[in-house]
């Protein structure tokens, strides 16, 4: 058994900007956790690369939307390396493995008598790719999101009967574990609540998707196409390629990570549509909130991006990790601003957790001729392994429910306490006399055992800041014990050989 874990699948309009970072930096964090704690993971992520939209990119851009999408999706990859994304499967839907999977689905969507032909007028949003209901008395007519006007559509489409499933969505929704966070699952009950309408899923005025295998210059909507990205993404036999290949490799995903935008079609629509080829539906949607700039959704299409390459030449990965991660609460929009962010990568990274192992190492050297010392359990001090413990069956309880930002705190707070051992002990006063080595050797095997956990649980958040703690107390981290065994307080060994210290992270300035 797999744990899957997804990215949403991002449109190939334009490249990354920081919002796409975001969810992926948080399915990464997640799967490496999970790995570390022993679960074979599938961790999936890609691009969603039909529909109006990206069609309509390729002609302002004078190319072939092949050759947009090429160009595009390999910027997405570029930047999952760049940001050490460690995913296992990357889907493109204009691949021919996803089409056979679309066309499998839609076959066994049929057999369901979910389909059918009927009109469709409305008020469209191509940013979305999305009909926008109760826009009649609406003057403006735009889109919330994307502030561009809508348009009006009326044509022969297929429709997929997800009225049909009202009662089967109602009872998914009312578990709770199902849609996280509640006041999201509060959103989508409201919406089910008002009567579940069909919806259309094909398009006669968009060439560039996958064609209708029966119908002529019909086209699937973007949406019935991408979602299933999921699934094919976990087909591996090129030469079977099929719904239960899939299903076999692993479906259902266990979580689904995407923006409170896209949750309608991933906590309605998607389940709806799997309950009719007779799959199984995802256990879990997490909806996150939106990184502002000024209190706006950072978009493409509004202009207002961040550029991750330029944040990663600035600041370095993981100085933006630490600020995505633990400073956004998953669930919240989370603005991002530049002077809260330096602040935070010195107080936290620089500071609490840098200056801490720097300066005990600095004397654990100067005193105990460049080494760990002696664990001389003299005294009945073992606060700091207490506090440890806890720390530990805290950050593990806030991991396994997708609370990263509690998580990183319990490590921030960890160094916090750890500090405050050191500063009320005062081991550089005690050090005066010589009576007091033993009493000095344990405080600081203390803090420094302490280090080390804390560079232990930075493991899936910050993976190359932890590999520098583990450089600077002796490049402990071994193979043979698994990462959990790994936390167990005492493993530091005394008498170990401490390099010499340098800063872990450079102290960032005000622009
Ligand atoms: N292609 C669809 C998803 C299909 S999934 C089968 C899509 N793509 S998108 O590129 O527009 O958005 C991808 C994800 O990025 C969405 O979850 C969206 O919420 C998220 N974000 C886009 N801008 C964002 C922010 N400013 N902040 C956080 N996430 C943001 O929708």
């Amino acid at each position: 058994m797999s744990f899957v874990i997804t990215t949403p699948l991002y449109y190939v309009n334009d490249k990354p900007h920081l919002g796409s970072i975001y969810t992926t930096l948080i399915c990464d964090s997640i799967a490496r956790y999970k790995r570390l704690s022993g679960e074979k993971v599938i961790f999936i992520t890609g691009v969603d690369e039909h529909g109006l939209k990206i069609q309509r990119t390729a002609i302002i851009k004078g190319t072939d939307p092949q050759t947009h999408c090429d160009e595009v999706s390999n910027l997405f990859i570029q930047n999952w390396k760049d940001w050490d994304i460690t995913y296992d499967k990357f889907i493109r839907t204009s691949s021919n493995k996803h089409e056979a999977i679309v066309n499998d689905f839609y076959c066994r969507v049929k057999k369901s008598d979910d389909i059918y032909m009927g009109v469709q007028k409305g008020w469209y949003c191509v940013g979305c790719e999305e009909f926008k209901d109760n826009q009649d008395n609406s003057p403006t007519r735009k889109c919330p999101i994307h502030q561009k006007t809508l348009e009006w559509k009326n044509e022969e489409n297929l429709f997929f009967r997800l009225s049909k499933y009202q009662s089967q969505i109602e009872d998914l929704i009312d578990d709770p574990s199902f849609i996280q966070p509640k006041e999201r699952r509060n959103e989508i009950i409201n919406f089910v609540s008002k009567g579940l309408k069909d919806f259309s899923i094909s398009r006669t005025n968009v060439s560039w998707g996958i064609s209708v295998p029966d119908i002529p210059n019909h086209t699937f909507y973007v949406w019935f196409d991408a979602l299933l990205g999921y699934v094919s993404a976990i087909s591996n036999d090129m030469n079977n390629i099929s719904l239960n290949e899939s299903i076999n490799n692993g479906w259902p995903a266990d979580i689904h990570f995407i923006g409170k935008d896209i949750l309608r079609f991933h906590a309605v629509y998607w389940p709806a549509m799997l309950l009719s080829a007779g799959m199984k539906v995802p256990k879990k949607v997490f909806g996150h909130g939106f990184l502002t700039r000024e209190g706006q959704k950072m978009g493409k299409s509004l202009g207002n991006v961040l550029d991750p390459n330029q944040l990663i030449s600035k600041y370095g990965k993981e100085a933006v990790r630490w600020y995505l991660l633990k400073d956004i609460s998953l669930g919240s929009d989370g603005d991002f601003q530049n002077k809260r962010f330096v602040d935070i990568i010195n107080n936290d990274l620089a500071n609490t957790i840098g200056n801490l192992l720097n300066r005990t190492s600095s004397m654990s050297r100067k005193w105990f001729d460049n080494r760990v010392p002696n664990d001389e359990k003299l005294s009945n001090d073992n606060s700091l392994e207490l506090y440890s413990n806890e720390a530990i069956k805290n950050y593990k309880k806030y991991f396994n429910s997708y609370e990263l930002d509690l998580a990183s705190k319990v490590i921030l707070d960890y160094a916090i306490n750890t500090n405050l051992y050191l500063n009320e002990r005062q081991p550089w006063i005690l050090i005066k006399d010589e009576i007091n080595i033993p009493i000095v050797s344990n405080i600081i095997y203390n803090v420094l055992e302490s280090t080390r956990i804390i560079g232990l649980l930075l493991l899936p958040i910050l993976p190359n800041l932890s590999s520098k703690i583990d450089n600077q107390l002796g490049s402990l981290y071994d193979n043979k014990n698994s990462w959990y065994q790994q936390l167990s307080w005492g493993l530091l060994q005394p008498n170990s050989i401490l390099p010499k210290p340098k800063p872990i992270i450079e102290k960032l300035e005000y622009e």
